[in-house]
């Protein structure tokens, strides 16, 4: 027996924030932006819109399109690094909400790649006996981004997307994940204050200590090779080859990031999901958000191979092969 997902939803706030709207609060420009990032808008959350509110209806969606009901979900896993507060977990918030009455819940803290790692464990406890398993990325970058630093607040956006994991016993489903870390590189991405070591003060925000920091350039060298070798590892576990893989779901941090690694694939980029110009880095959000609409507007069809590879703070990368 092996775990399918059953269904798949989204959902990214109303407000749009365009880089020409970003030209009026830093000393940016449209042009950099596209050039660099391919970025074009992003998604930002209303005031008090927090990060259960996206992913309770990403949720709904992905029930409803696997036609399970929330009061038969065994596990709740919340991929985020923005949930609505250090306590409770933001996937006990949603099971309330969904009225999920008998679901364990917890969240994961695995930044980009948390939607993954939050697969692997809904595939692992699938395997084992769970009937139905949500997994939900959701996050609200906009509450850590530093609206001053032009090197990161251009890059983030704010959405959800979740998926409903279940048994299946045909040769369709998740074939494997392969998760990796390296805490060597924990810096090169990293929320510095609001934690244990620098609990919350008047002083650390005045620093900027709660916001988003990143040494950009020396991260995206390391996405690129991260991001070819977990595909790869994906593919020659079950001894395929580029050219079986339908569809690429990679994490959308940047075009030029992609474009890159599917040079090195030698995967053109017509076969690599690409929705990053409209809502920016979603970070555990991205994946969910992209599979939900390559699925729900046909890109994806039943029988594709398709494969999912991440890269984010911790640092961590991970991949997953599913056959659709
Ligand atoms: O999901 C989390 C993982 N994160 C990522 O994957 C991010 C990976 N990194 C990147 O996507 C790119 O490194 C960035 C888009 C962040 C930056 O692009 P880059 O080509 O690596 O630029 P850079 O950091 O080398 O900066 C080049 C120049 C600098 O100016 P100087 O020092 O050459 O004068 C920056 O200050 O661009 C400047 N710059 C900007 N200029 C206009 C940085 N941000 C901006 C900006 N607008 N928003």
């Amino acid at each position: 027996m092996r775990s399918r997902i059953l269904g798949t939803g989204s959902y990214a706030p109303k407000q749009v924030l365009t880089n020409a709207d970003l030209e009026t609060m830093v000393e940016t420009s449209d042009s950099w932006i596209v050039e660099r990032t391919g970025i074009r808008e992003r998604r930002v959350a209303a005031p008090g819109e927090a990060c259960s509110d996206l992913g309770v209806l990403a949720a709904q969606q992905a029930l409803a399109d696997a036609n399970v009901q929330a009061s038969q979900l065994d596990l709740i896993v919340v991929a985020t690094c923005t949930g609505d507060s250090p306590l409770p977990s933001t996937a006990s918030l949603i099971q309330h909400r969904l009225g999920a009455v008998k679901a364990a819940a917890c969240d994961i803290s695995a930044a980009c790649c948390g939607f993954v790692y939050g697969l692997s464990v809904a595939d692992a406890y699938v395997r084992t006996g769970y009937r139905y398993v949500l997994v939900i990325g959701a996050e609200v970058m906009s509450s850590i981004i530093d609206w001053t630093d032009r090197n990161t607040c251009v890059l983030f956006g704010d959405g959800a997307g979740a998926a409903v994991v279940g048994p299946t016993e045909d040769d369709h489903g998740i074939l494997s994940l392969h998760l990796h870390s390296d805490g060597r590189l924990s810096d090169l991405i990293c929320v510095p204050g609001g934690g244990s070591r620098i609990p919350p003060s008047e002083r650390m925000v005045i620093d900027r200590l709660p916001f988003i920091k990143m040494r950009g350039n020396e991260t995206f060298k390391i996405a690129v090779k991260t991001m070819e070798d977990a595909v790869r590892e994906a593919t020659s576990a079950h001894g395929f080859g580029i050219d079986d893989v339908d569809w690429l779901v990679p994490h959308q941090a940047n075009v030029r990031i992609l474009k890159a690694v599917g040079q090195r694939l030698r995967l053109p980029l017509e076969r690599i999901a690409v929705n990053l110009t409209r809502y920016g880095n979603t970070s555990a959000a991205s994946i969910p958000l992209a599979l939900d609409e390559a699925v729900k507007n046909g890109t994806i069809q039943t029988g594709h191979v398709v494969v999912m590879a991440a890269f984010g703070s911790g640092l961590t990368w991970a991949s997953g092969i599913m056959r659709w």
